[in-house]
């Protein structure tokens, strides 16, 4: 379905990678529909009792092509950007996730619905949501004030600063920092675990740990799509946008 995301299957566990280096693996369109069925597919096999997500290279994943945010963005419930979002807020089964690198926009927001997250020292975080001119996805509003208050969660969103992996575990984003070269078999470690764990009570867990929040996910990435969808053709995006594709510093002084 993409070129871009490699999906393989090992014993019980479902291994999805994002697989596009040159971009720092930002997530075009077919690349969030290759995911949103890698995610489906895992809810729908038997066999696979858990989804492992990764990046190649230096990466996790650098968010949303900006390219495609100017060409392709998002209108509505169709688009792949929401099939994904829904696909992984709703996934029966657990995912575990490594971040190996840089996990910028969705590429954070993508972990909040992640069930064990394992975090390389080398990872950076970034919800750089507002320094584009746009807001937060995802239901990542609620998720993030629920889990760090109110103040932490307008420090990482209005000023849209890198965070580190020690940050990212204090804010309970994180599960643990693991050094680099020790990542993949540390979370390929609780990968296979989960695998081994009866299916149905380990299914019937995380539903029961997701179901009291479900609604207000839900709910909140509903409303932030409200503003998410039009702030992307506004002026502001405009001006950011335009302003990476070009290599220079955004200008919001006339805004
Ligand atoms: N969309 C499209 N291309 C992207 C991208 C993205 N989200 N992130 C990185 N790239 C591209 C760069 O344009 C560059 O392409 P080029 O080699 O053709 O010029 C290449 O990936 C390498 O990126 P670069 O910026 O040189 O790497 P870096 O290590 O200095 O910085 C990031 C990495 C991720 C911090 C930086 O690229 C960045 O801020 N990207 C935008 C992130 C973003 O705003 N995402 C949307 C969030 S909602």
């Amino acid at each position: 379905m993409s070129k871009y995301i490699d999906i393989k299957t090992e014993g019980r566990i479902k291994l999805i990678s994002i697989n596009r280096p040159n971009k720092k693996n930002a997530l075009d369109l077919a690349m969030y529909s290759a995911l949103a069925q890698a995610l489906r597919d895992a809810d729908e096999d038997n066999n696979i009792r858990v989804s492992y997500l990764t990046g190649v290279a230096d990466a996790f994943c650098s968010g949303n092509d900006i390219n495609d945010f100017l060409k392709n963005p998002p209108t509505d419930e169709s688009s792949p950007v929401l099939q994904f979002i829904n696909a992984i807020i709703k996934a029966q089964k657990p995912i575990v996730a490594a971040v190996n690198g840089i996990a910028v926009g969705i590429g954070t927001t993508m972990l909040l619905h992640c069930d064990l997250v394992y975090a390389s020292d080398a990872a950076r975080f970034q919800l750089p949501f507002v320094n584009i001119g746009l807001c937060p996805e995802a239901g990542s509003t609620y998720i993030l004030t629920a889990l760090m208050g109110h103040q932490k969660v307008s420090e990482l969103l209005l000023l849209g600063e890198k965070f580190s992996a020690e940050q990212a575990e204090s804010f309970g984003i994180v599960n643990k920092v693991v050094a680099a070269n020790e990542l993949e078999a540390i979370a390929m470690e609780s990968a296979r675990r989960i695998a081994e764990q009866p299916p149905n009570a380990t299914q019937m867990s995380k539903a029961l740990l997701r179901t009291a929040m479900r609604n207000q996910i839900v709910e909140a990435s509903q409303r932030e799509l409200e503003s998410f969808i039009p702030m992307l053709s506004g002026e502001e995006a405009k001006e950011a946008l335009t302003a990476f594709m070009e290599k220079r510093k955004p200008d919001f002084s006339r805004f």
